[in-house]
């Protein structure tokens, strides 16, 4: 025998080939972030990360039930992507995140569109799952849990431009906001440890990142060795409340903006908007999602204010941080909302002048307390033209904020270039609006600047460097 027909492995044979998965993400922040737990826990299987489709051998897309459309959107996908498993037998596909949750088995048994499906709270069994997967099976785990918080995993940063990031703070939702489907797909609310979440920010500025943002469903109720009710749970360990947890965070480095998603208008306390006017890095932005601007329809929604105190709230933010930018979510044409009721959003409106909005018409979600006590009554041309509405006074006002901001400084933090063109940065100031500017030389993204605005549009303001 020849010495090159020894029985010894070729190349190929003895490289194991490294397997990889792509994931895609739809929906809120909290999804983003979840995505780069799942990251993590794929590299530690030994999968490798990639953007191409056509590269994967797993491919996951983390879903968002929260409207309909949302919905529609991830099943297109799922359909294309079926489409391509047909010519590509062994790429395994996996639903996770809240459409997971919402419909668990159904998308394995009736709609044969996926191998695999995992909620929220599940993504530490992905290993196991994607091994029963490969041994041909199907696999599915929607267990919510009323503890986990993946605090200790560590995530890996996936499209990041290494100057932001999110660090999730909390999970689930105990709200029970009667449009809102969230309670069901993520879960009972639970904090993470304080001492996970400093670590984490630690960390990410170590390794060069100026901004975090801390997210929960609704951060106002973050508590650490709390119950509900405001009892301390442990006594040899602190209590931390989110104001607190802010100041913690703030503290890591002068030099660490500090973000913040979503606030409740039932729990925003003054302390935290006290804390936030102390420490100039605590971003002076407040998103503070109204829903509607009549009581009647507030109580409805189970949001648990009314629109006096929800204007209260306004008026203590502009009270204790005159800067600061504020922002809302707005859902039109919910069960019975009347024209009146319906004008009763508009005057709110007017009454804040937000600086940014989400709107959104009202989709009926399944399980919800509203699908289950109230009619969706309010037919679809109607919810659309109260929706045009909103969002064409709130245009008007999204363009007034921006020219207020003509003629003043801001100090903006560089993300990266501009997306229309190389020779401009892009930032944002600490009120969360979006600035480009010329660049310069020595600078790169992660560095503060000083930007004097000098025009505007109504999504952006473009000025230069002092
Ligand atoms: N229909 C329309 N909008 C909804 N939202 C939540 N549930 C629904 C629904 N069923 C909106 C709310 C929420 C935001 C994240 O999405 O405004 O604050
Ligand atoms: Fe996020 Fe809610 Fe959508 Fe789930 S349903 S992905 S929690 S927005």
């Amino acid at each position: 025998m020849s010495e090159m027909s020894t029985e010894a492995p070729t190349r190929q044979e003895v490289v194991k080939e490294e397997k990889k998965f792509m994931i895609e993400s739809y929906g809120c922040q909290m999804n983003f972030s979840d995505s780069e737990i799942v990251a993590s826990i794929m590299q530690d299987k030994g999968y490798a990360i990639t953007k191409d489709e056509d590269d994967a051998d797993v491919i996951f897309l983390n879903t968002c039930s929260i409207r309909e459309k949302a919905e529609q959107t991830v099943r297109n996908r799922l359909v294309h992507l079926r489409t391509n498993k047909a010519s590509k037998k062994k790429l395994k596909i996996g639903v996770l995140g809240c459409m997971a949750e919402r419909l668990k088995s159904k998308l394995l048994d009736e709609e044969k569109l996926v191998d695999m499906v995992v909620g929220p709270d599940a993504y530490r069994d992905i290993p196991n799952l994607l091994d029963e997967v490969e041994g041909g099976q199907k696999a599915v785990n929607v267990l919510l849990s009323r503890e986990e918080t993946y605090a200790d995993i560590n995530p890996v940063r996936i499209n990041q431009d290494g100057v932001t990031a999110f660090v999730s703070i909390m999970r689930g939702c105990d709200n029970m906001c009667s449009f809102c489907v969230v309670p069901f797909t993520r879960g009972r609310e639970r904090s993470r440890d304080p001492k996970t979440i400093v670590k984490e920010c630690q960390d990410l500025f170590a390794q060069g990142y100026k901004e975090v943002t801390l997210l929960g469903q609704n951060v106002d109720s973050y508590r650490w060795n709390l119950t509900s009710k405001g009892e301390v749970k442990n006594t040899d360990e602190p209590t931390v409340n989110f104001a607190q947890l802010l100041e913690m965070v703030a503290l890591v480095d002068q030099d660490l903006r500090v973000r913040f998603s979503t606030s409740h208008p039932k729990d925003m306390t003054d302390e935290v908007l006290h804390t936030m006017a102390k420490y100039e890095n605590i971003c002076k932005y407040i998103h503070l999602p109204v829903q509607s601007g009549n009581t009647e329809i507030l109580k409805k929604m189970n949001r648990g204010y009314t629109r006096e105190w929800y204007l209260q709230r306004i008026a203590a933010i502009k009270e204790i941080m005159p800067t600061c930018a504020i922002s809302t979510d707005i859902i039109t044409g919910f069960c019975s909302e009347t024209e009146a009721q319906h004008q009763d959003t508009l005057s709110l409106m007017q009454q804040v002048e937000y600086d940014f909005a989400y709107m959104f018409f009202y989709s009926e979600r399944p399980k919800t307390l509203a699908e289950r006590k109230y009619e969706d009554d309010v037919p679809l041309d109607v919810k659309k033209k109260r929706l045009q509405e909103v969002i064409a006074l709130q245009s008007k006002h999204g363009l007034k904020s921006n020219e207020r901001a003509v003629g003043k400084t801001f100090k903006v933090l560089i993300e990266g270039y501009s997306k229309r063109s190389d020779q401009h940065f892009y930032g944002r100031n600490s009120q969360n609006a979006v600035v480009i500017f010329e660049k310069a030389k020595g600078l790169q993204k992660g560095d503060y600047v000083q930007v004097k605005v000098t025009s505007c549009t109504s999504a952006t303001l473009m000025g230069e460097l002092v």
